[in-house]
């Protein structure tokens, strides 16, 4: 099985109200990590790319709260393109696994849910190296 495999989209709970909606993620109970980090990403320029990179043991879960967005994932084998458009929906990926988000629409703001602390260690941020690691992780 490839990691790129363990990558994938889970469904939050949404608690509709005429007041508005809401929705939560607890650890235990949603995601099969527990929370050390999170950060979010906004204001981005139309046409910009985020991401561009891969960690070695962080895992990482994308929201996109609010707006839309695209997220590229790929082994360095196959890929997976993921849209993440609703506020409930979170994308799941595993270390070893390299994302890039693009297609950003205006106002869009992603929570990033992360395993690990920042450790700039733990990032492989040049896709070579990346192919290179891959292979030593067969
Ligand atoms: P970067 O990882 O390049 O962002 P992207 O998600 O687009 O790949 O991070 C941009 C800068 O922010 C970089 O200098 C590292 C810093 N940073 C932190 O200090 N803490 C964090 O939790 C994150 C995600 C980034």
């Amino acid at each position: 099985m490839s990691l790129l495999d363990l990558a994938r989209t889970i469904e939050f709970p949404k608690i509709c109200d005429p007041r508005g909606n809401l929705s939560f993620v607890e650890s235990a109970r949603h995601i099969p990590f527990s929370i050390k980090r999170v950060f979010y990403i906004y204001d981005v320029p139309g046409g910009e790319t985020r991401g561009g990179h891969a960690h070695k043991e962080c895992w990482c879960i994308l929201i996109a709260v609010s707006g839309s967005l695209e997220v590229r994932l790929t082994d360095g084998t196959n890929e997976k393109i993921v849209k993440l458009n609703r506020s409930n929906k979170g994308l799941i990926i595993p270390p070893g696994v390299w994302d890039t988000m693009h297609d950003f629409t205006t106002g869009t703001v992603v929570l990033a849910l992360a395993s690990h602390p920042y450790e700039e260690e733990d990032y492989i941020r040049d896709y070579d190296e990346f192919l290179e690691y891959v292979k030593t992780q067969k």
